[in-house]
């Protein structure tokens, strides 16, 4: 029996082994049904590797309110991925890096709607943009910056 159990083990052990795609990023998004934009940051979110709950709801108001997200921050959805928020059309990119870095912040956003960011795409042109991190006290950082295309 103990035989058994340890041929059990090594089988569970070597399946673990095996090269095995990263694990999709659990993330939930709160939007207004009547937003577009927002079904395709989720599609954005989806092709690079996130696992996306889709919760569709008619006060992303009171989400933003309940998450530390003030006005001037504010976007159409709000997704909170680990222990972070994320606001807006932030890029898939910037959030694996929130989530690596670890750094002591609410969460990070795109304020209002930026032509150019991800899931705001509107034919060739691209405006320059900023995503930003803030704390509690909605003090604000710059965490990446894009560039205008040409
Ligand atoms: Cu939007
Ligand atoms: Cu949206």
């Amino acid at each position: 029996m103990r035989f058994l159990k340890s041929i059990f083990v090594i089988a569970l052990f070597s399946t673990n082994l095996r090269a095995e795609p990263p694990k999709a990023l659990d993330i939930t998004v709160y939007r207004d049904a009547n937003c577009s934009c927002c079904g395709k940051w989720l599609e954005h979110l989806k092709a690079n590797n996130f696992n996306v709950k889709d919760i569709v709801t008619n006060d992303v108001q009171t989400i933003k309110q309940n998450h530390g997200v003030s006005d001037k921050l504010a976007s159409c959805h709000t997704a909170l991925v680990g222990d972070y928020v994320i606001e807006g059309h932030v890029p898939a990119n910037d959030i694996m890096k929130l989530l690596k870095s670890k750094p002591k912040v609410i969460g990070l956003a795109v304020p209002g709607m930026v032509n150019g960011t991800p899931g705001m795409e509107m034919g060739e042109h691209k405006n320059a943009y900023e995503v930003v991190s803030f704390d509690k006290d909605q003090k604000t950082a710059v965490f990446s910056s894009y560039e205008a295309s040409k």
